[in-house]
């Protein structure tokens, strides 16, 4: 096929200026190489302000759809329209930019609003999870101010082993982690988002 359906979201705090961002849209421009009639779709999770989950909300994912009331209707319509995108698309990157060691809030919200019991994961009759979210590719777009593939800096490597570990749950195995690192740190900074787009491969 070669057209694919790319959603790219982003969640950093800089803007136009954000390395993730940049890192994302060179990750997009690749795969538009590769799938030349690709649509993107472009969520914002920071500037979209994406909320919490609040018990409220907690409460109307878990009520079953046949006592669903309009108003439970419509604490779910974010999550609902979230994870409508998801499904549609067929490829789906993420600029995930290291904040205090971890993902930005704002993708956390995201993650959140996208897992829902019996729509995007369930259990098997041994009780164990299984993700319906299937047949996606996810690019990781990463920046950060350390490097944390090194023997020093792998203890402290948290976001790719979550994301992987988290999306795979949701279904979405496929996941190549991109890096843009050492961002903060004198001379490696000076390559460090070439180095990042010159290792994207679109497979
Ligand atoms: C509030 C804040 C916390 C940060 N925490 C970390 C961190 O724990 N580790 C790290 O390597 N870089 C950290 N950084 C640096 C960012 O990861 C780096 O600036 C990166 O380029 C941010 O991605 P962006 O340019 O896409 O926004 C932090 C930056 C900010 C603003």
């Amino acid at each position: 096929m070669s057209s694919k359906k790319i959603l790219q979201l982003n969640s950093s705090l800089m803007g136009e200026q954000s390395y993730s961002r940049k890192l994302g849209n060179a990750i997009v421009a690749k795969i538009k190489d590769k799938y030349p009639n690709s649509e993107v779709e472009e969520l914002d999770l920071v500037e979209s302000n994406i909320p919490h989950i609040n018990p409220e909300t907690l409460q109307a994912m878990f009520t079953p759809q046949e006592h669903q009331t309009d108003e439970i209707k419509q604490k779910l319509e974010l999550s609902d329209k979230l994870v409508k995108q998801l499904f549609e698309a067929d490829i789906i990157v993420i600029g995930a930019p290291l904040i205090n060691r971890t993902i930005h809030s704002s993708l956390k919200s995201w993650i959140d609003h996208i897992t829902r019991r019996g729509i995007t994961f369930g259990y098997n009759g041994e009780g164990l999870p299984t993700g319906f979210v299937l047949g996606k590719k996810v690019y990781v777009a990463m920046s950060s101010g350390g490097v944390y593939t090194d023997e020093h800096g792998k203890a402290n490597d948290f976001v790719a082993p979550y994301l992987k570990s988290f999306l795979s749950f949701l279904g979405m195995t496929d996941i190549t982690i991109i890096r843009a690192e050492g961002l903060h740190m004198p001379v490696v900074q000076d390559t460090a988002l070439q180095k990042g787009i010159d290792s994207i491969v679109i497979d």
